[in-house]
């Protein structure tokens, strides 16, 4: 067969590359815009409920209250986890917290009912149990690594505040509910990032929802993706005292090297989410008696006020980290939490995939050798 005389152009990580429509989310990279379904993530972070901002991305709209109401109750329901599933987290109780909740999620598939239907409306029932009990596999497997009991959830409490509650098995106070309620609105949903991407290839080859969020979780994974919030408190805790920060910095900028919680594919200024995680921190550093955090994150957003101009700049993990910190959740927690407030965004993009939808399967251009002699293996 002749090789083709031009190479078709290559998009390296699809870098570019518009694969479909959505209308689940708009990032304006250039102006620094966040919308679900239209709505600014300012007025969400400031107005909205985790529950609602669920609501919105599920079913396209915001709910009147009897809707959101019998949403909730249902997501309120579907909280508990069935015992052969905590058995399994019993078993990889020495995994990582983001292995163990993949196995996890990858367990509830063997006792979800409707598994293997993957009508749009067995898959939105499904989409809100998974929302409901992943926060459950997070906390139970926590709680198993450290010798301690699952703490069983409970229904008269909002889903930031029913997480708080299993994680540390005592009803969190109001500040902390609502620094977690923000944060996992501000991590809801953010286009065809790369675990949604991952999410979507899974089901356009007519495989079900519990594939796809397993297929999600394994991507976000990744210390590009998800683990930029706990690599920033690594640093920042490395950093240990405000009146470092200058030394370190500026050896890390000296030898190139990336400066985690900046930067990002889509972002050409400050990620609007940053800002709400911004006040959190400074606010929740403060009342705790432990300002220092702040001051360190401060002090490296301003020695890094160069990287802007190349359009690196801060992005919502850079806050984030500090945040759970404060709230004493684990290290190795930070992507679960990420997990946990983007499982209504995973859900929404299984559900557009699903209702228009074809095989994503890109191409690569081979650039191996061809044609080589096959010689036999003990002639080799
Ligand atoms: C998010 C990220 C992977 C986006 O990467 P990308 O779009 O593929 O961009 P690239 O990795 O090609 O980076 C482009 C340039 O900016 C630089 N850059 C990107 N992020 C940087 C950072 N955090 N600190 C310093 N320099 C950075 C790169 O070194 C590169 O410079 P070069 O052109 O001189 O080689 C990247 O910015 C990063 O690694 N950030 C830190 C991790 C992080 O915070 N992730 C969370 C995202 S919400």
């Amino acid at each position: 067969m002749s090789q083709p005389t031009s190479a078709p152009e290559i998009a390296r990580g699809l870098r570019g590359v518009v694969l479909d429509t959505t209308s689940t989310c708009h990032i304006d990279g250039e102006a620094g815009k966040l919308y679900y379904r239209g709505y600014s993530i300012h007025d969400l972070a400031e107005y909205s409920t985790f529950e609602e901002v669920t609501y919105l991305l599920l079913y396209g709209r915001l709910p009147r209250r009897d809707e959101l109401e019998e949403m909730d109750r249902r997501l309120r329901q579907s909280r508990s986890v069935p015992a052969p599933v905590l058995d399994v987290l019993r078993v990889v109780q020495k995994a990582h917290p983001m292995d163990a909740l993949r196995t996890g999620v990858s367990a509830l598939a063997a006792f979800d009912p409707e598994t293997a239907d993957t009508s749009l409306e067995a898959t939105l029932r499904k989409a809100e149990r998974l929302i409901a009990q992943v926060p459950t596999l997070v906390a139970a497997h926590d709680r198993i690594r450290r010798g301690l009991e699952p703490v069983p959830p409970r229904e008269d409490l909002s889903h930031a505040a029913n997480f708080l509650y299993m994680l540390h098995g005592r009803e969190p106070d109001a500040e902390a509910v609502d620094a977690i309620d923000m944060d996992f609105i501000l991590h809801a949903e953010h286009g065809s990032n790369a675990s949604a991407f991952a999410a979507r290839v899974t089901v356009s080859t007519g495989s079900d929802i519990h594939s796809a969020i397993v297929s999600a979780i394994g991507t976000l994974k990744g210390p590009l993706h998800g683990g930029a919030a706990e690599a920033v408190m690594h640093m920042v805790e490395e950093i240990g005292d405000p009146s470092r920060v200058d030394e370190y910095i500026q050896r890390m900028l000296a030898e190139g090297r990336r400066i985690m919680g900046m930067g990002h594919r889509v972002y050409r200024v400050e990620d609007p989410r940053a800002r709400h995680m911004r006040e959190r921190a400074r606010a929740l550093g403060e009342r705790l008696g432990q300002p220092k955090w702040y001051q360190i994150l401060e002090r490296i957003a301003e020695l890094t006020a160069p990287l802007r101009s190349r359009g690196i700049s801060l992005n919502v993990d850079f806050y984030a980290g500090s945040v759970y910190y404060l709230l004493g959740i684990p290290e190795d927690l930070f992507i679960p939490m990420f997990a946990i407030g983007r499982m209504p965004g995973w859900c929404a993009h299984v559900l557009e995939q699903m209702q228009d939808n074809v095989l994503i399967r890109p191409l690569l251009q081979y650039s191996g050798p061809i044609d080589l002699e096959y010689v036999p293996i003990d002639q080799r």
